[in-house]
This record gives structure tokens, C-alpha cells and sequence, in this order.
């Protein structure tokens, strides 16, 4: 059974206000939550799309802790810098606020209230770790230990960061606060718990009968955790930055970061339409739609909607087209470790081509699998489709317009079947590319609209109307208005995905509006109306622009492992007649170059002193240009028994030392010495 909506309501996930947003995050929930906000408004759609910064949670008080500043510090610069990413990546936000506003901890405290009015939470006192020098109780994050599994000695009390467990607090080996370093004690504490499993059996008829459309990432993850069996879950906190727990023993308590956010949604909203609001929440005719990344999947699915039924007069969510993970060049994406594209940088490095992120993130979108986005990847698309498809062929459109017809429409008269035959493709991919957005098919659905735009850049080729036009002026005409008709098509499909182009295209065409239902209509421009100014809607990505992005990343990683670099353990120990044995010389280099028909060896000629050696060296991939060693100092063993390698007898073995990363690097006397001096 379809439900009719008369409106559409859509949510984006609140971004944490600790860090700058990335690619992961733009590709996950904000292009495809703006392409369909995009979309519905395009159609006419009455559409409200609220979002907002997450400023509550440990991990803001961990950042503010490291920096020494206080957490409305944090998420006062984050909030801005998050602010301005969206603008300028032209995500359309009714409403962009913030759960540190006023009005949302109201919205949120009687929220909390209802429900514990309501008798809807009950009361658990746990054990949990406290620090006696802090005076606080700890978050799993503020606890320290040794990992029961692999004996890291910095691992978190929810997860230790070397193996990947995750853990308990009460697992590690040696607790430590990290706040102060003292030994944490074990203490009472009484928090609120939303009944979960009150809330199983109308969960489970929600979304595993009624909601058997749902993506299969997302119906999945509900059904392994109803078929789990669900627990209470605490929404409430030991922690002084929060929303205050509005009810007696709440002292020094805060509503968990979980409980408050979503409520976000709505305090957004009633900020915006401080009169109006409650019809995007309460009237049963407005469809809720949250975009979020799959690690929110349990919180949208299961504990928001448990508290929205608790609280009793709010819609549930129609559908969560929820994202699995865009990974960067083969690495999940991690703030932590500056694995990312920010936005802010990706705007300095490509000004202007906020389109082109948004195209390559829509077309390679993580909707039914984690994905990869790639810097190689992403100047093809630039290159292959955005310049060389939809470019170049309203370019042409409207520069053979101004070559011939002094920038007006011209007249179009009886059409060929060819003719005819593009139209008809025009229209019969228009439903499907709806079928596609109403379904969140969002990477489908950019498909299909490149798939117009060749089938305009295919007629304009096929028809060749630079060579019609020294023979046949009213063909050529008929031809040039198809073209422009099916660039105002464009205009309207790519709208959605790339905003900023198609401001663009539309200012060529000299056109204001355009709307959803004129897609596939070939009478959006009528015979002698003027054509704007046109320049190029797309450019090239030069090889060099991406070596750059691709280097900065090879920077970050080996900087990465310099940060996790470990000295391996001493190996075991021997007698100084052991030491003895060996004969460690230093020679100079007479030749070096590459053994032929080998990545890895070098082939080293040396002046060891009493005559000439040659010895062979794995390390020909730290040395491009081996002939600039010559003249060089190494360190070699030189009683090493002499075995051939590649027919070449190797007499000896050359000393390197051996970096964070694997890369390996010769060992050099600090002063020039006498070839054949011994190392003591
Ligand atoms: O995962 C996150 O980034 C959370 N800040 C998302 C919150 S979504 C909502 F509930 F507000
Ligand atoms: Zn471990």
C-alpha cells in the first residue's frame, strides 16, 4: 500500500563540529540529500531540507581538551568552516543550525521531560570507571589501558586502535584516566535507559514488513539488530557539556549526544518555521526522509523512531536511504589520521569546480557498497564526460548558433526521422531517470542524464550541421534548434547534480526557470529568442594538477607512518666474539647501475681498499639515477660468502637503514674516509 504525501521532509545527518568536512562526508549524506531536495523543488514539491552541527559528545571535549581551549570554542570554528563548505558547495539548507542554539536544548529538554513524564525511561545504577584527581566519571574514550589481545599499551576503553577490538573498559589491563593518569576506581552512578526492547515487536513489523523497501544495506543491518534482540540503551551521561538532564538526580548529567542530535532535526525546524513546524513533524501527509551514512543506521532506524513512538504525536520516517563508506585511494577515510579530501583545500587546489567533486562523487556514489574515489578516476571523469560529453556539446550547440543564426533560435522546420528518433529517446528516458531519483538511485540516475548528453553530442556529429550549412541553410536551422532545445533539456536534468554548470547553461541560453515537467519538452526556446554570452562550461584536469593531490597523499601517508613507527624489538643478544666475526668496511663506489631485466638490484662496482668488488643491492627503487652515486662513500660486510645472483657474483652486502615506510637508504660514513677502513 503507497501512502500519498502532500510534502516532503529532508534531514542530513548533523556532521560532528571536531573537524572540517571531507569527500566522505559529501558523498555520503550531503550530494545526495541536496540532489533530491534539488530534485522535489524542481517538481514543485512542497520540500524542507534541515541540517545542522552535532556540537554535543566526547569526541568535541576530547578535541577542546588537546587544543586547551573550551568545547564552544571547538564548535564555534567548526561550525563556521562547516557552514561555508556547504554554501559553497551549493548544498541547499532550508535551515543550517546548530544543537548548541538555544532553542534546541529547550526543544531537547522537554523532550526528555515528556518521556520521563510519560514513564517511558527507567532508572539503572551501574559501575563505571571514575577519576578521583578529575572528580568526573570516565567515557570509555577517557580510559587507557593495555589491549587484552595484542598488548598495545595505548588502547581506548572502547577500542584498541592497533588491533581493531573493541573492547570494554573494564577489559584492559592497567586502566589509567586519561585525564590525569591516576588508576580509576570503580563507582555508582544512576542513569536514564530508553527501554529498547519495549520497542521490538512494532519495530520489527516497521521495517521488516512495511518497510521491505528500504536498501538492502539498510534493511539488513535493522533485521541482524532486531534479530539480536535489543536492550535498553542509556541516554544520559556523566559529562559537563551537554544538554542538562532536566529532571531530579540529573545533576552533573547530560543527555547522551545520541539523544539530543536528532531531536536537532526538529529544533532546525522549528527555528525556521518557529509557527509552521509542526506540519513537517505531526501531519501524516508529510513524508520524512534522513539521509545518513551507514554508521547512523541503528540510531535512525531503531532509536530515534523508539523515541519518537515513546513521545507519541511525531511522524516516523518513511524511508533512510542510508551510504555505505567512500574510501580514499584504498584507505578508509580517517579525520584522525588527515586520510581525506577537505573541502576547504579541494576548493584552493581546483577553485570553481565544486561540479566536477559533485559529479565524480555522485557517479561513483557508495549506494550498495563502500567505493573508492581516486584522483586518476576523477580527472577521467572530468576529462571523458563532463568536458568531452556534456561540454563539448553545448558548447558547440551555441557556438555554431552565434556562427550562424547571430545568436538566435533558429526556426526549425520539417524533421527526419533521425531527428525524430532523438526526441523520442529524450522522452523515454526521462521516466526512468525519475524512476531512478524517486527511488534514491542517485548514481543510476546521473547516468541516464549523461546518457542524454551523448545522445545530443551523437546528433550534432551524425548530423554534421557545419557541413549542411554550405548547402542547405533550413536543414542547418532545424538542426541548430533540436541542439539548443535539447541543451535547455540538459538545463533541467543535470540541475539536481550540477547546480553551478547549469546556472551557467542557463545564462547562455539567456533563460530564468526552468522546471522538472518541461524535461522532454522540445519548445523551451522559442524561434529568434536571443542567446546569452557562452564561454567553456568545462575544462581539462591537467596530468600535473593531479601528481600534486596524488604526492600531498603520499606525504600524508608516509608522515602517518613516521607518527606510527615503531623501533622492532632488539633482537637476542650476542658475545662480543660474535660482533668480531663480522668484517665491516667502507668502499667507494666506481660504478653503479641498474642489473638489466631487474626492478630491485643495483649493480655496485667498489674501491674496497685493496682492490675491486662488485656487489649487488636491492635498493634500485630508492635510486632512479644509480649513477650519481658514483664517487660515493658506503658501508659494506666484506666477508660475507660471495653468491651469485642473475649470473652476477655478489661479493659482499651494502649497508642501508630502513624507513617508517620500507623505503631503504644507503649508510654513509659522516666524513670521507680511506676506501678499506675498518667499522668498529
Ligand atoms: O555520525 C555523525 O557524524 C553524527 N554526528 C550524526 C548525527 S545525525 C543526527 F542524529 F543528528
Ligand atoms: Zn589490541
Amino acid at each position: 500500500m503507497s501512502k500519498q504525501f502532500k510534502r516532503t521532509l529532508i534531514t542530513a545527518a548533523l556532521p560532528y563540529a571536531n573537524g572540517p568536512i571531507h569527500i566522505g562526508h559529501l558523498a555520503g549524506v550531503y550530494v545526495p540529500s541536496d540532489i533530491y531536495a534539488r530534485y522535489l523543488r524542481l517538481k514543485g514539491e512542497e520540500t524542507l531540507f534541515v541540517c545542522g552541527s552535532d556540537e554535543h559528545g566526547i569526541p568535541i571535549t576530547i578535541a577542546a581538551r588537546k587544543e586547551g581551549v573550551t568545547p564552544q570554542d571547538i564548535v564555534d570554528r567548526y561550525h563556521s568552516l562547516i557552514k561555508k563548505s556547504f554554501d559553497e558547495f551549493g548544498i541547499t539548507f532550508d535551515i543550517y543550525s546548530r544543537t548548541t542554539s538555544d532553542i534546541h536544548k529547550q526543544t531537547a529538554t522537554d523532550f526528555f521531560q515528556k518521556l520521563y513524564d510519560k514513564g517511558e525511561f527507567i532508572e539503572q545504577e551501574t559501575e563505571q570507571y571514575y577519576d578521583e584527581e578529575a572528580k568526573q566519571f570516565l567515557a570509555d574514550r577517557y580510559i587507557t589501558g593495555t589491549c587484552p589481545h595484542c598488548q598495545y599499551e595505548k588502547a581506548y576503553g572502547d577500542q584498541c586502535e592497533s588491533c581493531g577490538t573493541s573492547l570494554n573498559p573494564t577489559d584492559l589491563i592497567n586502566p589509567k584516566s586519561a585525564l590525569s593518569g591516576a588508576v580509576p576506581v570503580r563507582r555508582k552512578t544512576k542513569h536514564w535507559y530508553l527501554p529498547l526492547n519495549k520497542h521490538e515487536s512494532w519495530l520489527r513489523q516497521w521495517i521488516l514488513e512495511d518497510h521491505k523497501e528500504w536498501r538492502s544495506n539498510v534493511y539488513g543491518q535493522c533485521k541482524s539488530w532486531l534479530d539480536q534482540g535489543l536492550q535498553p540503551r542509556a541516554v544520559s551521561r556523566d559529562l559537563d557539556w551537554g544538554v542538562p538532564v532536566p529532571v531530579e538526580g540529573g545533576k552533573g548529567k547530560v543527555l547522551y549526544v545520541w539523544f539530543d542530535a536528532p531531536i536537532g532535526y526538529i529544533s532546525n525546524t522549528k527555528e525556521l518555521l518557529p509557527n509552521d513546524w509542526e506540519k513537517w513533524w505531526k501531519d501524516e501527509s508529510t513524508k520524512m526522509i534522513h539521509f545518513i551514512g551507514k554508521d547512523n543506521i541503528v540510531f535512525h532506524c531503531i532509536v530515534f523512531p523508539a523515541m519518537l513512538k515513546a513521545e507519541g504525536s511525531f511522524n516516523l520516517p518513511e524511508n533512510v536511504p542510508a551510504n555505505e563508506f567512500m574510501n580514499l585511494e584504498g584507505d578508509k577515510i580517517s579525520t584522525s589520521r588527515n586520510w581525506a579530501v577537505w573541502l576547504h583545500e579541494y576548493l584552493q587546489d581546483f577553485p570553481g569546480k565544486q561540479d566536477v567533486l559533485r559529479y565524480v562523487l555522485t557517479a561513483n556514489a557508495p549506494e550498495t557498497k563502500d567505493n573508492d574515489f581516486l584522483w586518476k578516476d576523477f580527472q577521467a571523469r572530468n576529462n571523458n564526460e563532463l568536458v568531452a560529453i556534456l561540454g563539448n556539446f553545448v558548447n558547440r550547440a551555441l557556438v555554431l548558433t552565434q556562427k550562424y543564426f547571430d545568436n538566435k533560435v533558429p526556426e526549425r522546420h520539417e524533421l527526419t526521422d533521425y531527428d525524430k528518433e532523438t526526441l523520442n529517446n529524450f522522452k523515454s528516458l526521462k521516466q526512468t531517470i525519475e524512476k531512478n531519483l524517486d527511488n534514491f538511485k542517485f548514481r543510476e540516475a546521473l547516468k541516464d542524464a549523461m546518457n542524454l548528453a551523448r545522445i545530443g553530442n551523437k546528433y550534432l556529429a551524425d548530423t554534421e550541421p557545419w557541413i549542411v550549412a554550405k548547402t542547405d541553410m533550413p536543414r542547418t536551422e532545424t538542426i541548430l534548434n533540436i541542439a539548443l532545445q535539447i541543451t535547455g533539456n540538459l538545463a533541467i536534468v543535470f540541475e539536481p547534480f550540477l547546480p553551478f554548470s547549469v546556472k551557467k547553461i542557463k545564462q547562455f541560453l539567456n533563460i530564468d526557470e526552468l522546471s522538472w515537467d518541461q524535461l522532454g519538452s522540445m519548445d523551451l526556446l522559442s524561434v529568434g529568442h536571443e542567446l546569452g554570452k557562452s564561454e567553456l562550461l568545462f575544462e581539462k584536469i591537467e596530468d600535473e594538477a593531479i601528481e600534486l593531490q596524488v604526492q600531498k597523499l603520499l606525504d600524508i601517508k608516509k608522515a602517518n607512518k613516521e607518527k606510527e613507527y615503531k623501533a622492532q624489538p632488539i633482537k637476542e643478544e650476542i658475545a662480543f666474539d660474535d660482533f668480531t666475526k663480522l668484517d665491516l668496511r667502507v668502499a667507494t663506489v666506481l660504478e653503479c647501475e641498474r642489473v638489466p631485466k631487474t626492478d630491485k638490484l643495483l649493480r655496485f662496482l667498489l674501491d674496497d681498499g685493496i682492490g675491486k668488488r662488485t656487489i649487488l643491492s636491492g635498493i634500485a627503487a630508492y635510486y632512479p639515477e644509480p649513477e650519481k652515486l658514483v664517487g660515493k662513500q658506503v658501508c659494506f660486510i666484506a666477508n660475507l660468502a660471495a653468491r651469485k645472483m642473475r649470473g652476477i657474483l655478489s661479493e659482499g652486502m651494502i649497508l642501508s637503514a630502513e624507513n617508517a615506510d620500507g623505503t631503504l637508504t644507503l649508510i654513509e660514513p659522516s666524513d670521507k674516509v680511506l676506501p678499506g677502513s675498518k667499522i668498529n
